[in-house]
């Protein structure tokens, strides 16, 4: 009687694994497709870019804070930074970076003035780190700018936004708006 309930159990418990070793028994699994994380791996295309957006490489803006500025703020860059700001900044920190601009009235905390001895103190580091990973309302813009053009950005609030009235690359500025 004991063995019998013990047969009866077994062929129970090995129905499964017969069936399953049984030829019919295919399922779309089993094809010759390469499957998610087998051999080759193909190399990604070139300037090909993670869904998260450009790799940096820092974690946060604390990490960013001492990063130094590697594109010397020429009148090329400038220009750049100051094209992408129109895009970028202005909505909220206005024309002239001082917090003034049409979006930025929606905060509470009032963009930050650019152009203020504030801002003067922050590293380019910090402030390429704030365009990067945003700051407490601000929003990150890492996935809309590449790392080379934040630099930009840092160098026309600098040669621009921070300099007095008389500044060379401020007159050019000027002009071409
Ligand atoms: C959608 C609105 C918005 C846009 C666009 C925006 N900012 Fe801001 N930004 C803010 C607000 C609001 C603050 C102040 C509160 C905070 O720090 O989050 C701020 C603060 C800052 C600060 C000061 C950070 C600090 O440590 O106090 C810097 C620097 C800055 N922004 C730079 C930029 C630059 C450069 C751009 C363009 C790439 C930009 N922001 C685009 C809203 C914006």
């Amino acid at each position: 009687m004991k063995n019998k309930a013990l047969a009866i159990g077994l062929a129970v418990a090995l129905v499964p694994v017969v069936a399953g070793a049984w030829p019919w028994s295919r399922d779309m699994m089993n094809q010759p497709s390469i499957k998610p994380q087998e051999p080759p791996v193909i190399p990604y295309p070139k300037d090909s870019v993670p869904v998260g957006g450009p790799w940096t490489k820092v974690r946060d803006r604390d990490a960013a804070e001492n990063l130094k500025n590697p594109i010397p703020p020429t009148p090329e860059s400038v220009a750049k930074g100051r094209a992408l700001f129109k895009i970028y900044c202005f909505p909220c920190h206005g024309p002239n970076g001082k917090g003034d601009g049409p979006v930025g009235k929606v905060f509470e905390v009032p963009p930050a003035d650019l152009s203020s001895d504030y801002a003067k103190e922050l590293t380019d580091g910090w402030i390429w780190g704030t365009i990067t990973f945003g700051s407490y309302v601000m929003p990150p813009y890492r996935w809309d700018t590449s790392p080379e053009e934040r630099w930009h950005i840092v160098n026309y609030i600098r040669q621009v936004l921070q300099k007095e009235r008389g500044n060379p690359l401020v007159k050019s500025a000027k002009k071409e708006d």
